[in-house]
């Protein structure tokens, strides 16, 4: 299995994104040949402030070292370090049709919207499918939201191999767990565009002051509550052991307990859980040039392989003479 991701660094990463997605990439590492992007490409699309964009590519290789990426079991660079994605994309985009990137959901909801669209989101499918076909990539994980854009870089693979003869692998979507879809603090689904997160490497006493604040239902204390479909328990389970959690789930059943001791002992796992890597993130931090160095050797690697693939597209579709 070859599994490629990709995540854009258009923040820092909260719990939604490690539990929902990061933890799950470092799991398929080592057992795979693995490779993971920073897809700042794609982040040009909606961050226009160049040190910002800086800052959080930086931010987003160290935070994925932190959490337990490891340069020696997974490919780990940065999307533009690898020129060759952009010129497949041109050579995809050839053979795109417009109805089909019209149907997709980024492009479509801007549209309908009102709101201006460029062409950066109209064919960003595109260039996602190219970040994919140019490692030959089999198994991509990703969440709900980019099944279609799988779907689309499918259709053009099919297309371009159907029209040229074989040249890519069509790859397959894995699903991510949907059962780790994390709450934020107000039990929506935590999300940046919702201002309800949590971050993974906020300051601690920041963090607890958040907890605190985390939205509860204001039945009465002694009643006995249902602690599958509170969004405090769940964000509980993330960290706690199972005795942990069988005490807490005990507790929630027999009612006549305070939210603000479930927030307590929340903000006490979290702590404990985010530490280790917290202490790396700072190792990460006070030596910016060892993560320039792994990413460099990310991208180089990435190039080697890149580069046979493009060379095969290159002499499917009679660019090369
Ligand atoms: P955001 O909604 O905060 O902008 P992104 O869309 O950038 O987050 O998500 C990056 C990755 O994290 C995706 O794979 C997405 O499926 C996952 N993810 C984001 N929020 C959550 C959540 N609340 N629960 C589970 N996974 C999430
Ligand atoms: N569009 C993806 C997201 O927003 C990120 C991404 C870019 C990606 N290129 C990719 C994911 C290739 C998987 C494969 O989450």
């Amino acid at each position: 299995m070859r599994v490629l991701s990709g995540i854009q660094p258009t923040g820092r990463f909260h719990w939604g994104n490690y539990f929902g997605a990061i933890q799950q990439y470092i799991d398929l590492q080592g057992s795979d040949e693995a490779y993971y992007f920073i897809a700042n490409l794609h982040a040009l699309t909606t961050v226009r402030d160049p040190e910002l964009l800086r800052q959080y590519t930086l931010d987003a290789a160290i935070d994925l070292l932190a959490l337990g990426l490891d340069p020696e079991r997974a490919v780990l660079f940065v999307q533009s370090d690898v020129p060759e994605v952009s010129e497949l994309c041109w050579l995809l985009m050839t053979g795109a049709p417009m109805g089909l990137l019209e149907r997709c959901h980024a492009y479509k909801d801007k549209k309908a919207k009102g709101l201006p669209a460029d062409a950066g989101l109209f064919t960003y499918p595109v260039l996602m499918a190219a970040d994919i076909l140019i490692y030959d990539a089999d198994t991509v994980p990703v969440g709900e939201d980019q099944i279609q854009h799988i779907e689309v870089c499918r259709d053009l693979a099919a297309s371009f191999n159907h029209h040229f003869g074989e040249t890519f692998v069509t790859p397959k979507a894995k699903l991510l767990e949907s059962s780790k879809k994390v709450p934020g603090t107000d039990g929506e689904k935590m999300s940046k565009s919702y201002n309800n997160t949590l971050e993974v490497f906020e300051d601690a006493k920041a963090q607890r002051k958040k907890i605190m604040r985390i939205t509860t239902d204001s039945r009465p204390m002694d009643q006995p509550k249902e602690p599958e479909t509170d969004h405090l328990y769940q964000l509980y389970s993330l960290f706690a052991s199972e005795a942990e959690l069988a005490d807490m789930a005990a507790m929630y059943r027999r009612g006549g307990f305070g939210y603000g001791d479930v927030k307590k002992a929340l903000a006490e796992l979290a702590e404990r859980f985010w530490a280790e890597p917290r202490a790396r993130r700072a190792e990460f931090e006070a030596h910016p040039e060892r993560v320039c160095e792994i990413l460099a050797d990310g991208a180089s690697r990435a190039r080697r392989k890149a580069a046979q693939v493009l060379d095969r597209a290159r002499k499917a579709c009679g660019l090369k003479l």
